[in-house]
């Protein structure tokens, strides 16, 4: 029987977005909530389609977690590169729940772009017009104060945007005052009580959405590209060797998939393995830690909160080979063993580390010198060969994924260059 969700993945989304970049501090959940408002006063999509847009708004700019991109979507030069929207389209169509809105994510800057490879429905088209108003609505405020605003939106009506949606943003605006609400921060608490109230999300949908977050993050780069993701297939194996209950191996997954949030405030730039191993140490200081927490703090259940508290401890125990003065629970100790395995792997890119007898004598090593209890190392041990070979064949076909997309975005951008060039 499904139990309600463990994770307010809505929540989780906009307090991760705090801890990005300054200058984009919640822009992609004003956006949600300009949209959520135009929405209450139109008949012209069903209730799924409103709520479809407004993750759209939410999360239309999930490609753009990289320095450069944010620079450029915060000009008003229509000629900047937009690769991000090419980035988030292709995260959207490879991990969402709406893959088959990912055009409108790539079409949410250069709305009445003509000639682009992917082709877009009017109707996706109009949407994604839509996002783009709610979206420079947000970002004139940001930069200009709400002075102004009307006399842009009148420049750009009918070229950039339709003049009856600039009627529908102003009558909801007289209505509900929108932008009076983001100033003084009111919108958050209706934002959250929209998706409390209206917003119900089947399993499956959060994973993606999770996935999704998870991976805009980690694709940033080839070093951390598999980070979340081996730790991940490991936990799930080892949790299915030990016969997890299913409600166990839900906590597992979701405090395995949420360990390293915070990471998000971590830069993305990594050139070499030196890099990576300083990122690596970043991602377990306390301040990262804590922004993991404050990001997980009341939108997940506290058992993978706590899980991931205990797992923090066990990695910090196993780092300093200090005995543990606790008792973990089996959950925590399955995540913290999954990232020491990941991380060893990870950060010397050498996949064969898994077959040698050195990764198994460092971890009996770890456990010995923490005096701890070896049940499930002992279980490890024992299908050790079989784990291993079932989560490198999953995190393969992750690696062909990422490949794959690491090469249509290059060539997706290309073909944008020349087009934004020429018309
Ligand atoms: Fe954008
Ligand atoms: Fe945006």
């Amino acid at each position: 029987m499904n139990g309600p969700p463990l994770i307010n993945i809505v929540d989780v989304i906009c307090q991760s977005f705090h801890h990005l970049d300054p200058r984009l501090i919640n822009h992609g959940e004003r956006v949600a909530y300009i949209l959520m408002k135009m929405m209450e006063e139109t008949n012209r999509y069903t209730q799924q389609e409103k709520h479809d847009i407004f993750m759209l708004g939410l999360l239309h700019d999930i490609g753009a977690y990289k320095e450069k991109e944010i620079d450029s979507m915060l000009s008003f030069d229509l000629n900047d590169s937009m690769e991000h929207s090419v980035f988030g389209y292709l995260l959207f169509k490879t991990f969402s729940p709406l893959p088959e809105y990912a055009d409108v994510v790539l079409y949410h800057h250069h709305c009445n772009a003509q000639y682009y490879p992917v082709p877009i429905t009017s109707y996706h088209r109009d949407i994604a017009k839509l996002i783009y108003l709610a979206d420079r609505i947000d970002i004139f405020c940001v930069l200009n104060g709400e002075q102004g605003l009307n006399s842009f939106l009148e420049k750009c009506s009918g070229t950039v945007f339709l003049p009856s949606d600039i009627r529908w943003f102003q009558h909801t605006e007289q209505k509900y005052q929108l932008l009076e609400h983001i100033h003084s921060m009111e919108y958050q608490e209706e934002l959250s009580a929209y998706t409390r109230d209206h917003f119900t999300l089947t399993e499956a949908q959060i994973h993606n959405y999770l996935l999704t977050f998870i991976f805009s993050v980690d694709f940033r780069n080839d070093y951390t590209a598999l980070h979340t993701n081996y730790a991940v297939q490991l936990s799930d194996n080892i949790s299915h060797n030990l016969k997890m209950t299913t409600n166990s191996r839900k906590t597992i997954q979701l405090a395995t998939l949420l360990h390293n949030i915070g990471k998000i405030s971590l830069p993305s730039k990594l050139n070499n393995t030196a890099d990576y191993d300083q990122y690596l140490q970043q991602l377990y200081r306390t301040s990262t830690q804590d922004i993991t927490r404050d990001i997980l703090s009341g939108s997940v259940e506290s058992q993978i909160l706590n899980t991931i508290n205990e797992s923090f401890l066990l990695l910090e125990c196993w780092a300093n080979n200090r005995p543990l003065d606790f008792t973990p629970v089996p959950a925590a100790e399955i995540v913290a063993l999954s990232y020491l395995m990941s991380n060893s792997l990870t950060s010397e890119r050498n996949v064969s580390l898994y077959h040698h007898p050195r990764l198994l004598k460092f971890l009996q090593m770890k456990y010995q010198a923490c005096q701890m209890n070896d049940t499930i190392l002992r279980v490890l041990e024992k299908s050790f060969d079989q784990i291993i070979e079932k989560t490198q064949n999953a995190c393969a076909s992750i690696y062909n994924i990422y490949h794959r997309m690491m090469d249509e975005d290059h060539s997706l951008n290309m073909i944008l260059l020349h087009y934004n060039n020429k018309y």
